[in-house]
């Protein structure tokens, strides 16, 4: 199969041509399409007619090996009673849409800070695979900023002087940011994880930066000193230039690289408007070990 990729913006983000993911199983069409994600970062996918089960299968053809612990799980059982995958909706388990004080609610408003996902656990996410489900007639966009980009826009010298610095990421620390209460139990359940700054794309070898608002400080300096550098970062590496907003149509499949990106929901009338996406994650594991499988499943 010959896949073709339309630029969407002219750093991050590209539109596939039309293809159904749930028959893409040979290795050569999967191997294209993890080119495509190595050059532009985030992949768009029209008119995909996933359920469940075909996100989750597509995700392990694509990359082997799936995250189930994304923060919300150590919480509470989501309502597919697959930790897999993640709930980004904004209706209970009946399809009700949560009222304003709503824990669920209160807790998914924390993804309209700039993250990564999964970066508070170790092995962090990779690639997340997002399914739109019910999308609302007003915008709702997603947006995607190049940390490869925001990287190569660094002076030589500040590219040197980050070489080698670690950062500690929590879900505690950015969704306390917003006033939301953890009970002693959840704080122990999610001690954080900490990862290099830079990090380098094991196929292209390219550079970028690896930052959340989960970062709550780097591990070699003080922490007043790590927090204003890592807040110099996130405002230099979200300028709008670095920045793709994708305005989702229904049946929309995105995949974005965790190691390549940052994003964040934007703000919508949620409390009268449903919204249902899945989100499947795959792990960040060292490659190229994470292949192996994946060629024999192929
Ligand atoms: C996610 C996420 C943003 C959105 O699914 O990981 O951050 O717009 N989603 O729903
Ligand atoms: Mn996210």
């Amino acid at each position: 199969m010959t896949i073709t990729f339309k630029k969407l913006h002219p750093y991050v983000g590209a539109e596939v041509s039309a293809l159904d993911l749930r028959a893409v199983k040979d290795p050569e069409s999967l191997e294209q399409l993890r080119a495509g994600m190595d050059q532009f970062g985030v992949l768009v996918f029209r008119n995909q007619s996933l359920n469940d089960t075909d996100q989750l299968d597509f995700a392990t053809r694509f990359d082997g090996v799936l995250h189930a612990k994304q923060g919300a799980t150590a919480l509470k059982k989501n309502r597919f009673n697959n930790d897999a995958i993640a709930d980004i909706s904004n209706v209970d388990n009946e399809g009700k849409l949560l009222s304003p004080d709503d824990r669920k609610r209160q807790y998914s408003l924390a993804n309209r800070l700039w993250h990564t996902d999964a970066s508070f656990q170790d092995p962090a996410g990779r690639y997340s695979t997002l399914s739109a489900r019910v999308i609302p007639a007003l915008k709702s966009n997603t947006e995607f900023a190049d940390m490869r980009a925001a990287y190569d826009a660094l002076d030589e010298s500040m590219q040197r002087s980050l070489e080698g610095l670690q950062v500690h990421h929590s879900i505690v620390h950015s969704r306390q940011l917003l006033g939301f209460d953890f009970s002693t139990k959840e704080i122990n359940a999610l001690p954080g994880a900490v990862h290099p700054l830079i990090r380098v794309n094991p196929r292209s070898l390219r550079k970028s930066l690896y930052l959340a608002s989960h970062a709550t400080r780097v591990v070699q300096m003080p922490v007043a000193e790590g927090r204003l550098l890592l807040l110099d970062l996130v405002n230099h590496a979200t300028q709008r230039q670095f920045v793709y907003s994708h305005e989702w149509k229904d049946q929309d499949l995105v995949i974005w690289d965790n190691l390549a990106t940052m994003h964040r929901a934007t703000p919508f009338d949620d409390v009268h408007h449903h919204r249902e996406l899945r989100r499947v994650t795959t792990i960040d594991l060292p490659w190229p070990k994470r292949s192996e499988p994946l060629e024999a499943r192929a």
